[in-house]
């Protein structure tokens, strides 16, 4: 259960992150991609290369879902119940793939905002993405 200290931290690093979702997005997806390649086998027909238009894309889409996650963070499945949907029933994405994704994207606020990500933030974040990727993988029986 996020605490409301986990909410105002979650909040204040997602604020640097705002004007940054298809970059942040990317990157986060890239390197899952990279270190995780069997995640690759969920998108067969995307552009693998550096930078592609289909990985800035969907970098976007994933970081625009989080943004909007932030903005609702006292009611995330009701905020994510449309992507649950998708993720279970029409993706059937292993959730162990979840723990890869939310891995990058905490490396991407390190990389970019290392002042910011103090121990006690990651941990917040790192709950708030155990509990968005929850949602997510809650409808699969
Ligand atoms: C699609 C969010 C995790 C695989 C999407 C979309 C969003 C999204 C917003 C687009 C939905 C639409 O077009 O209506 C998220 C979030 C995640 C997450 C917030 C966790 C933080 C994952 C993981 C995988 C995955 C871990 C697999 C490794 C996919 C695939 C699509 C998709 C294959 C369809 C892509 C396409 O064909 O355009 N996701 N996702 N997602 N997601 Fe996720």
């Amino acid at each position: 259960v996020l605490s409301q200290e986990d909410k105002s931290h979650v909040k204040a690093i997602w604020g640097k992150v705002a004007g940054h979702l298809e970059e942040y997005g990317a990157e986060a997806l890239e390197r899952m991609f990279c270190a995780y390649p069997q995640t690759k086998i969920y998108f067969p027909h995307f552009d693998m290369s550096h930078n592609s238009a289909q990985i800035r894309g969907h970098g976007k889409k994933v970081f625009a879902a989080l943004h909007d996650a932030v903005n609702h963070i006292d009611d995330l499945a009701g905020a994510l119940c449309r992507l649950s949907d998708l993720h279970a029933h029409n993706l059937r994405v292993d959730p162990v793939n979840f723990k890869f994704l939310s891995q990058c994207i905490l490396v991407v606020f390190g990389v970019h905002h290392p002042c910011s990500l103090t121990p006690e933030v990651h941990a917040s974040l790192d709950k708030f993405l155990c509990a968005v990727s929850a949602v997510l993988t809650s409808k699969y029986r």
